[in-house]
């Protein structure tokens, strides 16, 4: 079988390397997938230039954290899987309730190896059953981005008829953030320092959308035109935070999950205190949210927003067209 393998201490393209290897056997407890589809998202260009908690991976390893595939070998005393289940990876050994300890990097970083290969062996609780109602390039998309967003969205504050969600800039964790708050019956309102892709946004449904860049004070302009949003789904990051917090109703939450933005600036502690807000750290998902969000994918039948697929022996361009500037929705690297 073929798998490529990020090099160790490699920060750049360079160091991704597609290389033959002996077909991995399941053990007692593990079960081998057949990979169809991998998909990519921010965290597996961090970890390609070495910024992922800003450590280098520690040994060669199989990248990308996401892939959907069907089983095609169990190991001894399996009896929750059998040879043929559609399946996806599950990101963390976090199975359901609060996380109990470290979660380390999720697959595909430091010293677990993702999804970027023709086959793949893993422990039974880090298998979930993919949506019956989505392809494999579909499925692929969920691990990390979509259960990041099922997470910010239905776990803390409720979100509902009514409802007004506030994502931040047009990545995959947004993208899916405004499709279960839409499937919930929220009015979403999307953010993106592109006018062309606010328009795509309006296309998918979002009531209006605001240019950051162009509009620095977004935060109080979503809480002047809209009265405020009860939930913000901040895939920008701690510098997105303050504003964040401007554009907050009385007694919503800020959902923080993006790493992308940093700050000195202090917490505007007033906008905190006296809004009675939350703030709730997002760690991508458990597998009781995922099964919960497959069955949501499956009733309300939401489509994964793909943008643009490649071939296995194409991943370096895939890897690029994801760091694009041009980039709305997923990208997927197709193995059949
Ligand atoms: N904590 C967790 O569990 C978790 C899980 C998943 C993702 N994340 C983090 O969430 C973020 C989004 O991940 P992703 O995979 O969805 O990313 P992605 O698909 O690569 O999204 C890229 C988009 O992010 C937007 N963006 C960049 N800088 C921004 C800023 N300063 N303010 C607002 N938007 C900005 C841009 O949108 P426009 O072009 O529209 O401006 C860009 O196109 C990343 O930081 C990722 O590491 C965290």
């Amino acid at each position: 079988m073929r798998r490529w393998i990020l090099k160790a201490g490699t920060t750049e393209l360079d160091g991704l390397v597609l290389e033959d290897a002996p077909m991995p056997e399941p053990k007692a407890g593990e079960v081998r997938i057949r990979i169809y589809a991998v998909s990519l998202n921010y965290r597996d260009q961090l970890i390609l230039r070495g910024q992922f908690g800003s450590r280098l991976p520690e040994r060669d390893l199989v990248p990308i954290s996401d892939g959907a595939g069907e089983i095609d070998a169990i190991g001894v005393g399996v009896e929750t899987w059998a040879v043929g289940d559609r399946v996806t990876g599950l990101y963390f050994a976090w199975l359901r309730g609060i996380p109990e300890g470290d979660l380390g990097f999720g697959l595909g970083s430091l010293n677990e190896d993702g999804m970027l290969s023709e086959y793949v062996v893993l422990p039974v609780n880090r298998v979930v059953r993919a949506p019956a109602s989505l392809d494999y390039a579909e499925a692929a998309t969920l691990p990390c981005a979509a259960l990041t967003a099922w997470n910010a969205i239905h776990s803390g504050h409720l979100v509902g008829a009514g409802s007004k969600v506030l994502v931040l800039g047009s990545g995959g964790v947004s993208l899916f953030a405004m499709l279960f708050a839409q499937a919930a019956g929220a009015q979403v309102i999307a953010t993106s320092s592109q006018d062309a892709k606010l328009q795509r946004w309006v296309e998918l449904g979002a009531g209006e959308g605001i240019n950051y860049r162009d509009t620095p004070d977004w935060g109080k302009a979503v809480f002047e035109r809209f009265g405020g949003v009860n939930k913000v789904v901040n895939a920008a990051g701690a510098g997105a935070l303050n504003q964040s917090l401007t554009a907050l109703s009385y007694g919503g939450e800020v959902a923080l999950m993006g790493l992308m933005t940093i700050t000195d600036d202090p917490l505007e502690f007033v906008s905190l205190l006296s809004k009675g807000a939350t703030v709730r750290g997002i760690a991508v998902g458990n597998a009781e949210m995922y099964e919960a969000m497959v069955q949501a994918i499956d009733t309300h039948k939401i489509r994964p927003p793909i943008d643009r697929r490649f071939r296995f022996e194409e991943a370096k361009d895939a890897y690029r067209a994801q760091s694009s500037p041009e980039l709305f929705g997923k990208i997927v690297i197709d193995l059949a």
